[in-house]
This record gives C-alpha cells, sequence and structure tokens, in this order.
C-alpha cells in the first residue's frame, strides 16, 4: 500500500489520474445550494452537473473530475447521528469524483477505478470488494448484467456482491437523475478476523471495519415528482469517493480521525483544552471528534455565504454549531469560545483546495466567535433548568422540551442528545404541539399589528428541525 502519501498527495494523484484520461478537472461548488429547490447543501459532487444529465446543458468537455465539498445533513441522505460516536461518518466531507456526461460508461468507470485503486494507490486486491444491482421488479429494473460481466473480469466471485435497491441504486434525492450503482468496499480487518469470517458478509452490514469506499453510479434516470422513473436520452457516469475514507485505508489507519486530514486539529483542540485524545470511545474522545468534524462544516458553510440563522440550512448550521459547543462544555470542561480558535489552522490546511475559508478566515472567526459567545451564555441557564425538569416515566414533557428551545436556544435535537445519554425520551408530539401553538400566536399577533407595512404573504418563522442529532 502506498502508505506514507499525505492526504494532498492522495487528492492530487485521484486529480491527475483522470487529467491523464482527458478529464476537464474543475472547482468544487459551494456547498450551500442557492438555486436547486430540492436540496439546500449539496450532498453529491454530482449535483453542480444536474442539469448536464438532465440534458438541459451541454458540458464543453463531457469527461469532468473533481473534489467536491458535500454536506449530508438533511433530507434524503442524512449521515448526522452517527457523526463524532464512529469513525467513518462525517458532516462536511469531500468526495473525489469523475462525470462522463453521454461519454463512455460502464466499462470504463469500472475498469478505471480499478486501475486507481490497485495499480496508483496500490491498495491490496483481496481486501476489495464490489456490489452489483441485482435489480428491482417493482420499478422493472433488471440486474446489471454489464457491471457483472466488467467485475468479473477483474475480481474473483467470492468478491462480487450484489445489492438491493436500498444499497445499489443512487438517487440524488426525492426527484433527479438517478440510475443503478456499483460501490466498491475495503475490508480493513486484521488477517485472523478475514479468514474467520470473508469480508463479503460484511458488505453494506455497518461494520466499522468493512467499509464503502466509491460509488460508481450509471446515470439512466429521471425520479420524477409522481414517483415514476423516467428514461433520460443519454447515460451518463457519475461517480463518488468518500477521500477521508479513502486516505485512511492508504494511510492504514483504523479511524478517519487519525489520518493527516483530522490530527492536526484535534493536536489544536488538545493544545487549547489541555485535554489528551485516547482513540477511545469515551465521551471525550467523542468530543474530540465531534469537533474535529464539525468546525469544517460550520467554517465552509458559513465561507460560502450561509450564516447561522434561525431557518433553513441557517438553522441547520447552528444547530450543528450549538451540538459542537455543547460537547466541548461538558465533556471537555471548556468554557470558553473554542470553535472560532480553528479556523485559522483548518484555513490554512485547505489554503490550496478550498481557498475561500483561508482568504475570509477573520470574518468567519467573527462570525462563530458570535454564535458561541450567544449560546454559551443560554447554555449554562438550560443544562440547570434541566436538572429542575420533572421527568416523568422517563419522557420530558414537551413544554419543558419546547422551554428550553425558546428561552435557552436547545435545538430539539440537543435535548434529545441530553436525554438519550440519561436514559430518557422526548415527548416529540407535545413539543410539536407547543411549536405550532407559538406559531398561531406570532401569526394572529402579526394580523393584529397596524403601521405602514402590510405583509402581502405570510410566511412562518422558525422552521421545524429536518434532522436529528445525537
Ligand atoms: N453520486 C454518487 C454518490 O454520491 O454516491
Amino acid at each position: 500500500m502506498a502508505q506514507g502519501m499525505t492526504s494532498n498527495e492522495i487528492r492530487q494523484k485521484f486529480l491527475d489520474f483522470f487529467a491523464g484520461k482527458n478529464h476537464k478537472i474543475v472547482a468544487s461548488a459551494p456547498i450551500v445550494i442557492k438555486d436547486d429547490p430540492t436540496l439546500m447543501f449539496t450532498n453529491a459532487g454530482m449535483n453542480q452537473f444536474k442539469d448536464f444529465f438532465l440534458g438541459n446543458r451541454k458540458p464543453d468537455n463531457p469527461r469532468i473530475a473533481d473534489t467536491q465539498k458535500c454536506l449530508r445533513v438533511s433530507g434524503k441522505h442524512n449521515d448526522l447521528e452517527e457523526v463524532g460516536a464512529d469513525t467513518y461518518h462525517h458532516t462536511m466531507f469531500e468526495m473525489l469524483g469523475n462525470w462522463s456526461i453521454g461519454d463512455y460508461f460502464k466499462a470504463e468507470a469500472i475498469s478505471w477505478s480499478w486501475e486507481l485503486l490497485t495499480s496508483v494507490y496500490k491498495l491490496p486486491k483481496d481486501r476489495l470488494y464490489v456490489t452489483v444491482f441485482e435489480g428491482d421488479p417493482k420499478e422493472n429494473l433488471p440486474p446489471s448484467q454489464i457491471a457483472l460481466k466488467e467485475w468479473s473480469k477483474l475480481v474473483p466471485q467470492e468478491h462480487i456482491v450484489f445489492g438491493n435497491k436500498k444499497d445499489n441504486f443512487w438517487e440524488m434525492g426525492d426527484t433527479g437523475p438517478c440510475g443503478p450503482c456499483s460501490e466498491i468496499h475495503f475490508d480493513n480487518r486484521p488477517d485472523a478476523e478475514r479468514a474467520a469470517t470473508p469480508g463479503h458478509l460484511l458488505v453494506n452490514k455497518d461494520h466499522p471495519q468493512v467499509i464503502e469506499i466509491w460509488n460508481n453510479v450509471f446515470i439512466q434516470f429521471n425520479r420524477k415528482a409522481d414517483g415514476s422513473l423516467e428514461q433520460l436520452p443519454a447515460m451518463h457516469v457519475d461517480t463518488g469517493m468518500g477521500f477521508e475514507r479513502l486516505v485512511r485505508v492508504i494511510q492504514g489507519k483504523n479511524s478517519n480521525y487519525d489520518t493527516d486530514v483530522f490530527t492536526g486539529t484535534i493536536a489544536e483542540v488538545e493544545r487549547i483544552t489541555g485535554k489528551k485524545y485516547n482513540f477511545g470511545d469515551t465521551r471525550s474522545d467523542v468530543a474530540f471528534r465531534v469537533l474535529a468534524d464539525h468546525i469544517r462544516a460550520i467554517s465552509f458553510t458559513i465561507a460560502d455565504g450561509q450564516m447561522p440563522s434561525n431557518n433553513g440550512a441557517g438553522y441547520v448550521i447552528r444547530r450543528i454549531l450549538r451540538r459542537a459547543v455543547r460537547y466541548y462544555y461538558t465533556y471537555l470542561d471548556y468554557r470558553q469560545p473554542l470553535l472560532c480558535q480553528l479556523v485559522e489552522s483548518l484555513g490554512r490546511q485547505f489554503e490550496f483546495v478550498f481557498p475561500e475559508l483561508y482568504l475570509q478566515k477573520n470574518f468567519v472567526e467573527k462570525v462563530i466567535r458570535e454564535e458561541e459567545k450567544s449560546f454559551l451564555k443560554t447554555l449554562e441557564g438550560g443544562l440547570r433548568r434541566i436538572e429542575d425538569i420533572h421527568v416523568k416515566d422517563g419522557v420530558i414533557d414537551g413544554s419543558d422540551v419546547f422551554e428550553l428551545y425558546d428561552t435557552y436556544g436547545f435545538p430539539v435535537d440537543l435535548t434529545r442528545l441530553i436525554a438519550e445519554e440519561r436514559g430518557w425520551k422526548v415527548d416529540e408530539e407535545g413539543f410539536t404541539k407547543a411549536l405550532n401553538q407559538q406559531k398561531e400566536r406570532s401569526r394572529a399577533d402579526a394580523k393584529r399589528e397596524t403601521g405602514d407595512w402590510v405583509t402581502v404573504t405570510e410566511k412562518t418563522g422558525t422552521e421545524l428541525p429536518v434532522t436529528t442529532i445525537s
């Protein structure tokens, strides 16, 4: 394995490899999406090419490659609950991708992905497994015979796993371009474990050491709002490789956080807090991972123009930030703004990949510091309030959850997280009811107002949380 490579070298090798196959290397699109109502954040490298796939626009070069900043914390693709607790899910991650817009198809995509992984990165072939779509009669989708034929030329049969629609039919959202896919997984377990249980039995089974690294999607359809699949005028390739996972397997680590993508930030947190990261599963280890992960999502979304706020994309960022604050406050005993202190080194790390952060580091740092200061002021009060709440039959009443939300700025996910740590549940229905009542009250108040401004279109204020935090 090419273990000595740094993450920057690994990224560059990917781009050089596809440039060598006549791909145009383009810049990452912003992580925040402003011109597609079906998505809040970029959740895959292909988002910025959606119109090419649908045939609405033509690219100047039908072969494209890049590294794309992605965020999967809302909507169809949502990994937030896993982040920090495990070692391989992230809020923001880089997706390395190569695309064919009506140009090459399955044979080239599959053989190039194998060539890059085994000849350039020199990953051991016996640790790689691939998946092939088994078809879905309900949707009238046949098994992927071509993918099976191409993989059979490269890997033994026991390294090919058939997968269902959930794992092997990729869709960017509820609507939009989609198609069958073929994933590549890496088995990082010790030899004795591999001998006892063959890797193909653990593919797509949430094993922390048998993980998906690359997905090759063969875009052929457009999912319509009525749920039907419409055949596209041309067939395309859309691949996505999880950069942090790739670096981890090449650098021979058991956790993404042990690679040089994250170790710099973890060292900064150690320096600032005087605490040690022990590579384990204690609450303080989880806190280190949460901080190393969340600071990336928070900083890059602000650098791309999304301010934390009380609704939509801004609220998602505010909630991620508050989740991070609560972790350092409670588990690293740190009581001052911490996240803002990590921006400078993060910006420097990515200066030549995503320069937008380093160029705006003072601004980003200031926004984060203000957010942290304001939340730290109420956090203590909220945590004290929780101690006084009367919890009946292990459930926090919806009105108390609402008070924490409304008075102390606790997103409901934060209350859920604290409840879960204590073995309690949250009265979700009661919370939603209290929230809706508040919205009704503000609507009624707005109607009674008289003044120079007339409301033409009424819009509700704070949105319901779009996802859960744990
Ligand atoms: N668009 C390919 C993927 O996200 O897996």
